[in-house]
């Protein structure tokens, strides 16, 4: 049976709770004196009642007598770790045997004291087990606090992930639109001028027309191809794995056609050789635009003075030896240890013959907003996008470049054999 015993205040709740376990009533009124002042007390004088005690308060520390009626202070013990296993317990031992000392001890009592108890040294031994108790739980509270800290910044960190996402896939729209943009607002002025003449539109008028209108609507379908695909990232829409196979040769077309017309041509000799043979690419087919496209830009934008720039490649039937490849003072790779690298793979060159990339300038080409054109001329997105694109497609890159000579850069996609 419990003893009676007042309503906790906080101000004990912050004190500790003491329960004091014995059969004999003397002891018992001894202990509640001594203690009564500093911790809140429960009282039990019998195994039961103290299992019930448990279950209903946050006991801190537990006096418990090892001599009792019914059940013994071991059981007790025994039992008050299943209920709470990370309670104090002090013994109160009379004539025990080792054995029974033993138990006690795998139980992980934290003290003994004899019975009858010496004031001050009951004192300490509560007082210390109290002190334990209280660091413990501020031990545990802080680490609860430093795991929600984590999780908290986790969240931040996956919110700024998002965010930067979100931004990236924004400049990279502007980027890939901006080149597009600039051969429609050409044309569309051509076409205006040629349509506001006072002279009546001839044949070769009308197939002026024609022509730039066809190119105007292929700038246009691309913007939008492109701007989809990357509102589509945005949303995370499914599928984006399972790219179609694409031809390679459709691709090249596509892509001669706004290359031939995008403003950084200038009076750069260009040549588009296509493959020897025709083979699949599976990867979207807008990327390997966008990839290629940039790369050929850059290659135009290498040299104020007029240099030429090559697009061609071929189908490899056999994996990469990725040991051939190194980062060097004149070479540097791009995704090589994680591309797909099973045959077919599909290469494509994209070289000039413009001044080369300094060796102090070659680590840094693919950093976002790096650039080393003037304000209005580069963003230093585009190396930055084709890293991203091709690591999407599982691919790699070779960046290989000799000063004075030009540059060279072979992607490698993964292709597939297309239906006959
Ligand atoms: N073919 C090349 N020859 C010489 N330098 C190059 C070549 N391609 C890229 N670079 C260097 O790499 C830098 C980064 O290229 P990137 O395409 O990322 O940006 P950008 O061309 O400067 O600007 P943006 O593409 O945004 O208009 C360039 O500024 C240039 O210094
Ligand atoms: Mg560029």
């Amino acid at each position: 049976m419990a003893d009676e015993v007042p309503e906790m205040t906080p101000a004990q709740k912050r004190r500790g709770t003491l329960l004091i376990v014995d059969d004999e009533d003397g002891p018992r009124q001894a202990l509640r004196m001594v203690f009564k002042d500093d911790y809140h007390l429960l009282m039990a004088e019998d195994g039961a009642t103290a299992i019930e005690l448990a279950q209903q308060n946050d006991i801190d520390v537990a006096i418990l007598d090892i001599r009792m009626a019914g059940m013994s202070g071991i059981e007790v013990l025994e039992r008050l770790k299943y209920v709470k296993p990370d309670i104090e317990a002090i013994m109160l031992t009379a004539f025990e045997t080792t054995d029974t000392m033993r138990q006690a001890l795998r139980l992980r009592a934290c003290d003994y004291l004899n019975k009858p108890f010496d004031l001050a040294a009951m004192r300490t031994a509560v007082n210390q087990a109290m002190q334990r108790r209280t660091l413990e739980s501020e031990i545990n509270s802080s680490a609860e606090k430093v795991q929600e800290l984590l999780e908290e910044l986790q969240n931040q960190r996956i919110e700024e992930q998002i965010a930067k996402k979100r931004g990236d896939i924004y400049a990279s729209i502007i980027h890939d639109i901006n080149g597009p943009l600039t051969v429609i607002s050409g044309f569309v002025q051509v076409l205006n001028q040629r349509l506001n003449r006072s002279a009546p539109m001839e044949v070769e008028d009308l197939e002026f027309v024609k022509h730039r209108l066809n190119i105007v609507t292929r700038q246009t379908t691309n913007c939008i191809e492109i701007s989809r695909r990357y509102l589509d990232i945005l949303r995370n829409k499914p599928g984006q794995q399972c790219a179609p196979r694409v031809s390679v040769s459709q691709l090249l077309k596509d892509l001669e056609h706004l290359v031939r017309v995008h403003p950084s041509l200038h009076d750069n000799e260009f040549t588009l050789t296509p493959f020897g043979e025709n083979v699949g690419v599976t990867v979207n087919g807008t990327d390997v635009i966008q990839i290629l496209q940039n790369l050929a830009v850059n290659a135009f934008q290498c040299a104020p003075t007029p240099h030429h720039v090559e697009i061609s490649g071929e189908v490899l039937r056999a994996p990469l030896d990725l040991q051939a490849f190194k980062d060097g003072p004149n070479d540097r790779l791009l995704n090589v240890e994680s591309m797909q690298n099973t045959a077919p793979l599909v290469k494509f060159r994209v070289s000039d013959t413009g001044p080369g990339i300094p060796a102090e300038v070659l680590p840094k080409i693919f950093q976002p907003y790096f650039t080393t054109k003037g304000p209005r001329e580069g963003t230093g997105l585009g190396l930055n996008i084709v890293q991203r694109l091709i690591r999407e497609g599982n691919g790699a890159l070779h960046c290989h470049t000799k000063p004075g000579e030009g540059t060279t850069f072979t992607v490698y996609l993964p292709g597939a054999e297309l239906a006959k």
